[in-house]
């Protein structure tokens, strides 16, 4: 009997819920025999192990967060966890797993197909957009979506004040978030961790739209971009402004996955069930490359070092001039 498994990992993302009813469906479709792990690597040190069938996944297409739950575990970092993690999916007799998350929850795949003989396939699901082998992750178009209408609130209140806002968003380490809602959003600065900044050009940019009757100034600021605060104190200072900050934090992580999501959701986790069943090659990361659904040995994929689109970055630069 064909048999997979499937646990969401890491941070949660809008489009997991999606990814996880396509891969229980279509699974099933597949004749395989289908198992949802709750709470991510813990879960299955844990044995919180459930069989899922069609009805299992009813009404979650259209639902943020993870039905499936997540966490971060750090006993599965080590080998003992792994191999109680494998022991788990051996008991029940399953040799194939989906891992649904981002890059830490990959390398713990990794782990459990090169030490305990796991056949595992990774699915993209993380807010961030940060891993390089593909293009878009589930749940960035959503996040996205969700950040520009709260920029386009602020800008409403923002223009009536004649007012600066900054506008803070995650991502530590990967400016996406900020790039695309601000170029979607018209930003007028867009703060990345990727990019170096100067605060005394922004400064003399504020002053002079201002004097050429400008009437609100929205600053991006990814999280990782920097000390916000001594951002803020250092522009307020040098032009004399009053800088609104708002910090979205997890709002952009839940809501309703946007159309893009599920829909990538559906194609990927599809891909997923067929290379399992296919059983060509294994352990392999799915993703999008110009708009095609790709999949990549999962050394490779995570091998590959992300490159951030400075293109983009100076589209969004001209636009906001
Ligand atoms: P994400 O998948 O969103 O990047 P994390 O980095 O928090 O999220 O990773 C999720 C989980 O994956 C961790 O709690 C841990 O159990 C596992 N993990 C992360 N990095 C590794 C690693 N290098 N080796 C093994 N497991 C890992
Ligand atoms: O990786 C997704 C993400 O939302 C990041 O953008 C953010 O930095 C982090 O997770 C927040 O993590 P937590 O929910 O543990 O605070």
């Amino acid at each position: 009997m064909k048999r997979v498994a499937i646990l969401t990992s890491g941070g949660d993302a809008p489009g997991m819920n999606a990814a996880i009813r396509a891969c229980v469906r279509y699974g099933l479709y597949k004749d395989f025999d289908v198992y949802g792990i709750e709470r991510g690597y813990q879960g299955l040190i844990d044995n919180n192990i459930n069989r899922m069938t069609t009805r299992s996944v009813s009404d979650t297409v259209q639902r943020g967060g993870t039905i499936l739950r997540t966490a971060r575990c750090l006993e599965f970092q080590e080998l003992e966890g792994q191999q109680k993690a494998a022991d788990t999916l051996k008991a029940y007799g399953i040799e194939n797993l989906i891992v649904i998350g981002g890059d830490g929850s990959f390398r713990g795949a990794k782990d459990l197909a090169e030490n305990c003989g796991i056949k595992v396939v990774g699915i993209p699901g993380t807010i961030d957009n940060d891993l390089a082998y593909t293009d878009y992750t589930l749940g960035f178009d959503t996040s996205v979506n969700t950040v520009v209408s709260a920029i386009n609130n602020l800008r409403d209140t923002m223009t009536s004040h004649d007012r600066v806002s900054l506008l803070e968003v995650m991502g530590r380490r990967c400016g996406d978030i900020a790039l695309y809602a601000g170029i979607a959003g018209g930003a007028e600065f867009i703060l990345v961790p990727e990019v170096n900044y100067d605060l005394d050009e922004i400064c003399q940019t504020i002053k002079f739209s201002q004097k050429k009757g400008k009437t609100s100034n929205m600053i991006i600021f990814a999280e990782g971009a920097g000390n916000r605060d001594e951002v803020c104190k250092y522009i307020e200072q040098k032009t004399g402004v009053s800088i609104k900050t708002t910090t979205l934090g997890h709002i952009q992580r839940g809501g309703a996955p946007s159309m893009a999501d599920r829909v990538l959701a559906a194609k990927m986790a599809v891909r997923a069930i067929d290379i399992l069943d296919e059983g060509k090659t294994v352990n392999r990361l799915i993703g999008i490359k110009e708009n095609k659904i790709i999949d990549v040995d999962i050394n490779e994929g995570l091998s590959q070092k992300r490159v951030f689109d400075e293109k983009l970055y100076n589209i969004a630069h001209y636009l906001s001039l």
